[in-house]
């Protein structure tokens, strides 16, 4: 049975993780991929087979362009001009598209992962979709609706690579989510120095989901990690370049948030140390060093 947003549901009104996933990766309509579900009805008895899909469908105006073909991210000083606030919503619609079908792609590809692996990927989903909405909401308020503008596929094509839940988890939850953490504040900042009070609103509830999206990584990089090695041993021996540490953090460091997230002070100094620029030679060497 399907729903008017084409959501695949049983009699019962429960809906599968792998059809959820599924509808979410190979249907072409936004408004599908985003449709809020009730996570009282999300079942997960048939995760089926282990499927990798390659690429997401999506409708033809979102479709991933060719390498540097997609607007950069403004900075700073364009702020005060609100169609290039609505560029900066549109660029991070896509980034909150892509993680939600980078997710789904997970929910796919490893059916063995832990229920409650599954599960917290559910609930961080609906978050995901709910911040896509609140950024094609507030780009079309600036005039640069959803799809106007060529949308880039670097989150997507990084997942591409991840052969096991570690990976995922040093990927998406511990890179490119934490890097989220001091971005969302960063921009919160510029939205409010712009006087765009809704635009800053959005990245501080977004800077808060952040934070937990984090501590899922950070929780099961410590579950599924060797005994014998450390978080920060194994948060590295499971990136792949391009991904490094570096890449996990933004130009404003925020310590506080990867405290609330439960990250330990000792991998948070390790952070630190790999900050661009700021690396210790002994820690870039052992880094490389890793498989
Ligand atoms: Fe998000
Ligand atoms: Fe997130």
């Amino acid at each position: 049975m399907s729903t008017a947003e084409g959501t695949t549901v049983s009699p019962q009104g429960t809906l599968e993780l792998r059809a959820w996933a599924e509808q979410i990766l190979i249907s072409d309509s936004v408004a599908t991929k985003l449709a809020p579900v009730r996570p009282a009805l999300l079942t997960d008895s048939c995760p089926g087979p282990a499927v990798r899909l390659v690429e997401p469908t999506r409708p033809a105006n979102l479709q991933f362009a060719p390498r540097r073909s997609a607007p950069n991210m403004p900075p700073a000083s364009r702020f005060n001009e609100s169609r290039q606030r609505g560029i900066a919503h549109h660029i991070m619609a896509n980034h909150e598209l892509q993680a939600l079908e980078v997710m789904a792609w997970v929910l796919l590809a490893f059916p063995d992962a832990p229920a409650e692996y599954r599960r917290g990927m559910a609930t961080i989903m609906q978050d995901e979709q709910r911040h896509t909405r609140m950024h094609i909401e507030r780009a079309a308020a600036l005039d640069v609706p959803f799809g106007s503008l060529p949308v880039n596929c670097y989150i997507w094509k990084k997942a591409q690579s991840f052969g096991s839940l570690l990976d995922y988890v040093a990927g998406l939850p511990l890179t490119f989510e934490g890097a989220n953490l001091d971005h969302s504040l960063q921009f919160e900042q510029w939205f409010l120095e712009a006087g765009d009070r809704k635009g800053a609103a959005v990245m501080r509830q977004i800077h808060h989901d952040e934070i937990e999206h984090v501590a899922f990584g950070w929780k099961w990089l410590r579950l599924l990690k060797p005994e014998d090695a450390t978080e920060w041993q194994t948060y590295c021996a499971h990136l792949a370049w391009p991904l490094r540490p570096e890449k996990s953090m933004g130009d404003l460091f925020s310590s506080s948030s990867r405290l609330a997230a439960g990250m330990t002070p000792e991998f948070i100094l390790e952070l630190e140390n790999f900050r661009e620029g700021n690396a210790k030679p002994a820690a870039r060497a052992q880094l490389k060093d890793n498989p």
